[in-house]
């Protein structure tokens, strides 16, 4: 039996790697903490379970779903994008469920991206947005994202014959993993950037509902004209403690909408139903989850960047998202500090350049470990930071 090229040549999926040195610890009896991956550990709210439940129970919902899903789940993320961003959307046209926004990412780069084709992919970032793009046979340019940018891409910086032969641009705001946010005179360079040069934009706003201090990030398809080159993917994920229930949306331009929901009705058969009704509840409903998640991410956020600054690790607060992106200490390496904080400490925490060459000198720090464990690795670290300093 032989794999094909194309998965000879993946890597194994960032998080495969750090699930599995977790498990192995683990099961040698090691008491390992994970900062690592952005899974909330608070429950989806009973509401949203009780229908769920209901749903689950009726028959009618035990068939093969539609792969663009219920109407009044398509009306249920128009209604949402409405009230949230004052966008208006057709929700027959404009709008497509997903099974998570992970899955409509990696598909919508099929539908743009053929052999040689240019996609362009920011550095840091979510790494589905490059490997989609190499399974495609495509190629990222990357787009470096750095505290003197903002990490927000340098557009202008974009040689112009690479610009012309890009099919599509990734961005992703509130950002993961460096915290950062994009405003709308941001994005109405990327609009302006998107139309000279013929470019499909995917801008990725998993995060917009997870904030601090009162700060409330922008839809992208709030720039006028937004809509005639791009889409946003959403997701039920981080804003409803929804990750396990794999339920997202692609909202946006038409023609890419068409063209997904084409890709995705010949390899998936939709969103099992029970959770298309339990995704109306949480969007319909009370909202009052959100900012009960949020004090509390809020409160471990000013915890780790406490902690960090007190050992001299630079942090700035993000406002928004599920991460503190953290500069390593001098002499460093990112994967050479995480590598010390898992093997001497049992915490993990992700390197920088797992999502990309531009992350060497930081590791990402997730808020969505329970209180009392998040507490204790950062003790751990603090302890052993200071026993270094001392024994240097
Ligand atoms: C930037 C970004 N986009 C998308 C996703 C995945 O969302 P979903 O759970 O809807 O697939 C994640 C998950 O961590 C993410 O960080």
């Amino acid at each position: 039996m032989q794999t094909a090229t194309r998965i000879e040549n993946l890597p194994p999926y960032l998080f495969v790697g750090i699930t599995k040195q977790i498990a192995e610890k683990r099961a040698q009896g090691e008491d390992v903490i994970s900062l690592a991956i952005g899974d909330p550990d608070l429950p989806t709210p009973s509401h949203i379970l009780d229908r769920l439940c209901e749903a689950a129970r009726d028959p009618a919902n035990h068939h093969y779903p539609e792969t663009d899903g219920l109407p009044e789940l398509r009306q249920g993320i128009a209604g949402w994008y409405q009230r949230r961003f004052r966008i208006a959307l057709d929700s027959d046209k404009e709008v497509l469920p997903l099974i998570g926004a992970k899955e409509g990412i990696g598909h919508m780069t099929f539908c743009f991206v053929d052999p040689g084709d240019i996609a362009l992919v920011p550095d840091p970032a979510y790494p589905v947005y490059s490997k989609s793009t190499i399974l495609a046979g495509g190629e990222p340019y990357y787009l470096p994202l750095t505290g003197e940018n903002n990490f927000l891409p340098d557009l202008e910086n974009i040689p112009p014959d690479v610009a012309d032969k890009a099919k599509i641009l990734w961005l992703n705001y509130p950002n993961n993993p460096t915290g950062a946010v994009a405003d709308l005179d941001f994005f109405e360079r990327v609009v302006d950037f998107a139309k000279k040069h013929d470019v499909a934009v995917c801008h990725d706003a998993a995060y917009t509902e997870v904030v601090f201090d009162g700060y409330r990030p922008v839809s992208f398809l709030e720039v006028p004209d937004a809509k005639d080159i791009g889409v946003e993917f959403h997701s039920l994920s981080k804003t409803y403690n929804m990750t396990g229930w794999r339920i997202g949306m692609a909202v946006g331009n038409e023609e890419m909408i068409n063209a997904l929901m084409r890709m995705k009705s010949n390899l998936d058969s939709g969103i099992p139903q029970a959770i298309q009704h339990a995704a109306i509840e949480a969007l319909n409903g009370s909202q009052d989850c959100i900012a009960e998640n949020n004090s509390i991410y809020q409160r471990r956020r000013d915890k780790v960047i406490q902690t960090l600054n007190r050992i001299g690790m630079q942090a700035v607060p993000p406002k928004a998202g599920l991460y503190i992106w953290a500069g390593v200490p001098e002499g460093y390496t990112a994967s050479d500090f995480a590598a010390r904080l898992i093997d001497e400490i049992g915490v993990v925490v992700t390197p920088g350049t797992g999502y990309g060459n531009s992350g060497e000198g930081y590791i990402r720090i997730s808020l969505t470990t329970p209180d009392d464990r998040l507490e204790e690795g950062l003790d751990r670290i603090e302890r052993w930071y200071n026993s270094l300093q001392e024994g240097s």
